[in-house]
């Protein structure tokens, strides 16, 4: 796992975006996941602007996304659909047919989620998966207690998320209870994983993930399991990191070290 602590929320949307664009420069067929939230908004204000003013070209890119409210259609102003097409994808050259949702309203879900691992592994896997990290630790909406070898399914949400996400909706009884995510184990199979986190509200979920033992009670700490996994944080979300001189030396001398 990699640490790179940047001074501000922006510095590591910068960073986290340039991850992501060398990926789709060596692959421009590339297999992207994405997350929601507010923490991926300025990397993809970034990888707009790279496409805008640089040329990146999304016209071959196909998208997974994380997760999805069960109950809320794709043209509901909360619902991830939307927030991906307004913050996103509707400021590129993508091809809707290539970006992929889980669907918050399918009639079989059992079905839709194995047809969603299935479509996966058809695009050839994640290549780069970005994600945030709850309050509670979780990764996508894998709430504390899941297994970490889960599968796209349904979850129920935690109370603290519900409370999380309460700010988007008029009212906190409209937060939907449920979810449909990507599992653990679905996420650890992508080629390279980045998280993100930005803020102090961070701080003690980010120090469990990195620093902590694995455990299911706290979701990122999966990424330890990872061969390729880099955590992108602001100085508030680092602020709970005990070791974080260790890996601002780390990544101060990464330029010199012999090739792999
Ligand atoms: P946030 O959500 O980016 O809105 O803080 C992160 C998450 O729940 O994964």
């Amino acid at each position: 796992m990699e640490v790179i602590i940047k001074a501000n929320y922006e510095e590591t949307s910068k960073a986290a975006a340039k991850v992501v664009a060398e990926v789709l420069y060596a692959k421009p067929n590339g297999v992207l996941g994405l997350a929601t939230g507010s923490t991926p908004l300025g990397l993809y204000k970034e990888l707009i602007r790279m496409h805008k003013e640089e040329g990146l070209d999304f016209s071959s890119v196909r998208t997974f996304n994380l997760d999805e409210y069960v109950g809320l259609p794709p043209t509901h102003d909360q619902s991830y659909h939307y927030f991906m097409y307004e913050n996103l994808f509707k400021h590129i050259n993508i091809q809707m047919q290539n970006v992929h949702v889980p669907s918050g309203t399918a009639n079989n879900y059992k079905a839709f989620c194995e047809w969603y691992e299935k479509r996966i592994v058809e695009c050839g896997g994640i290549d780069i998966q970005v994600l945030g990290i709850g309050t509670d630790g979780h990764i996508a909406f894998n709430e504390p207690l899941s297994s970490l070898g889960s599968r796209t399914r349904i979850k129920t949400l935690a109370k603290q998320t519900i409370d999380d996400n309460a700010r988007f909706f008029a009212r906190r009884e409209d937060v939907p209870i449920y979810a449909i995510t990507m599992g653990v184990g679905t996420i650890l199979e992508a080629r390279k994983l980045i998280l993100l986190a930005s803020g102090k509200n961070k701080a003690k979920a980010l120090a469990e993930a990195v620093e902590g033992p694995v455990t299911s009670m706290n979701t990122a700490s999966a990424l330890q399991l990872h061969h390729n996994a880099v955590i992108f944080a602001d100085k508030d979300a680092a602020a709970n990191l005990k070791m974080a001189e260790y890996y601002n030396w780390i990544q101060k001398n990464k330029p010199g070290a012999p090739k792999a």
